[in-house]
């Protein structure tokens, strides 16, 4: 059994505005820390996320918007924070890799990392004139089969052609030895086809890469080379151990580290599962103990973009179906690990059917019932066949969200089944009152149940239902539907 939980998101580009992308990774690191902190209690968990601001990308997304880089990343931050709370999302820290705290901590890595040997007695870091195509959009060098009619795939743009003189980290010392900690699990990979994925990788052989850049203006300045800025993915990865501490807290650090789940999409794999575990090695620290990489979902098909125009921002759905109701909709969509296309249109569909109609209206039906026959009274629950809550729980430890939902689900239906089978309405009027008891208990049993089972998922309306349904109070049909219908 775990005894402490560190849990991290990516940090977010703040050169893009937060989407439903980056909403459903948030998302499901939340119910993870939500649910670990009810096993492990509150102080042994720690959810970290925050925002990734340096490099050419957000440099040139300030300078369009007229505003100075800071300025830039400081209103843009604001609006990741703001989405965060509109999902309830309950992280310890928030991360920004241009606070102090992170930029002074990313130097001293540097130091580490220019006196560091590998395995074979190299020095860690060297200095070589590096000539690539260079793809702003990605933040990364791009090899011509990469390519396609000469463009990034995922950018459609042509990369820049770049030759300078940079510092590189000598990876290819380091991956015998993170194959072995990959293949053996001490470093798990998750999915197992990411893990082959991985392991294929490393097979074809990994070029060393540069870790740092001339011309780069927005970025974090070399200690001991100051024509240099740090390339922005190792400021970026850093952010996992500088947020806790490292290198000069040490009580702090070692509390938390290694994290046990970093979470991501397929699109950053090859620098969490290649670049990020060799820096670690050169900086004599235990790897992460697992990576989750779920996958990347489509709209109607296509990618989320800015320039088609179809970005979806969790704020405009709070709007229309609550919290809990973007919580359920993200969630209940499709398996955590495989990628997917939403249709937005099935949302009214999913939200009407699922929470309007299903638990809201066994909510409503049932204190109504409680309020209308029984004058309010809780009996004991009882129930006629056990609902195992375990079996949530171990849902939600392999990070299958839509199974647990579907679960839920038939927790619903099961109620509402009771419900039609034994007439309420039909053993008031007859005055089967003991019946009416025993029929009225097992369903509010089964609702709290349910609201247990939802408490990382849907953290509100579990409290809601929670509330309602209070033996020490009197149960009333709640003034306002959970999920209003839309
Ligand atoms: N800044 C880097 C990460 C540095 S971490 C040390 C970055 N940022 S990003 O803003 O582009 O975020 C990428 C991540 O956002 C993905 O890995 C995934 O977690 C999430 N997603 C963004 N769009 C997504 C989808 N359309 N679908 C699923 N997840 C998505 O990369």
């Amino acid at each position: 059994m775990k005894k402490k939980f560190y849990i991290t998101t990516p940090i977010y580009y703040v050169n893009d505005r937060p989407h439903i992308g980056h909403s459903y990774t948030t998302l499901v690191a939340d119910v993870l820390a939500r649910y670990y902190r009810e096993k492990l209690g509150k102080d042994n968990v720690f959810f970290l996320t925050g925002t990734d601001e340096h490099g050419t990308k957000v440099a040139q997304s300030a300078e369009q918007s007229g505003l100075s880089p800071q300025q830039f990343c400081d209103q843009t931050a604001v609006l990741f924070k703001k989405a965060w709370q509109s999902l309830n999302i309950s992280n310890d820290d928030f991360i920004r890799t241009t606070e102090e705290r992170h930029i002074k901590a990313v130097q001293k890595i540097f130091n580490q990392l220019k006196e560091a040997k590998t395995p074979k007695g190299n020095p860690a870091i060297y200095q070589d004139t590096y000539q690539g195509l260079y793809c702003t959009g990605c933040e990364k060098f791009m090899t011509e089969k990469e390519l396609v009619d000469g463009k990034c795939p995922d950018h459609q743009k042509k990369p820049e052609k770049l030759s300078e003189k940079n510092w590189f980290f000598r990876l290819s010392d380091y991956l015998d030895d993170l194959k072995k900690r990959i293949e053996s699990n001490e470093f798990e990979i998750l999915p197992e086809g990411r893990k082959n994925e991985t392991l294929g990788l490393i097979e074809q052989g990994v070029a060393d890469f540069s870790i740092s850049r001339e011309t780069v203006t927005w970025g974090v300045e070399l200690p001991f080379d100051k024509t240099q800025k740090s390339y922005v993915w190792v400021d970026a990865l850093s952010n996992y151990i500088t947020a806790i501490g490292y290198p000069d807290d040490k009580e702090k650090f070692n509390k938390w580290w290694p994290a046990d789940l970093h979470l991501m999409a397929q699109d950053i794999l090859k620098f969490h599962a290649l670049y990020w575990p060799a820096l670690l090695m050169a900086l004599d620290l235990p790897l992460p103990k697992r990576e989750f990489i779920h996958g990347f979902f489509t709209i109607d098909g296509k990618k989320m973009s800015k320039s088609l125009g179809n970005i979806i921002t969790p704020e405009e759905l709070v709007k229309k179906y609550g919290t809990d109701g973007v919580r359920y909709l993200l969630l209940s969509q499709f398996s955590f690990g495989q990628e997917a296309d939403i249709k937005a249109e099935l949302f009214d569909e999913r939200y009407n059917a699922d929470l309007a109609n299903g638990i809201g209206n066994l909510v409503s039906r049932t204190a109504n019932m409680f309020e209308n026959y029984l004058d309010g009274k809780a009996p004991p629950s009882r129930l006629k066949f056990d609902i195992d809550i375990n079996e949530i729980d171990d849902l939600i430890e392999d990070y299958n969200f839509s199974d647990a939902l579907r679960k839920v689900n038939e927790n619903i239906e099961f109620g509402n089944k009771i419900i039609e089978s034994d007439k309420p309405w039909l053993l008031y009027k007859n005055g089967k009152i003991d019946l009416l008891i025993k029929t009225l208990g097992e369903v509010r049993g089964i609702l709290l149940k349910i609201a247990d089972q939802l408490k990382a998922i849907l953290p509100n309306t579990s409290e809601k239902i929670t509330d309602i349904f209070d033996s020490k109070k009197k149960i009333e049909k709640p003034k306002e539907p959970l999920f209003k219908r839309v």
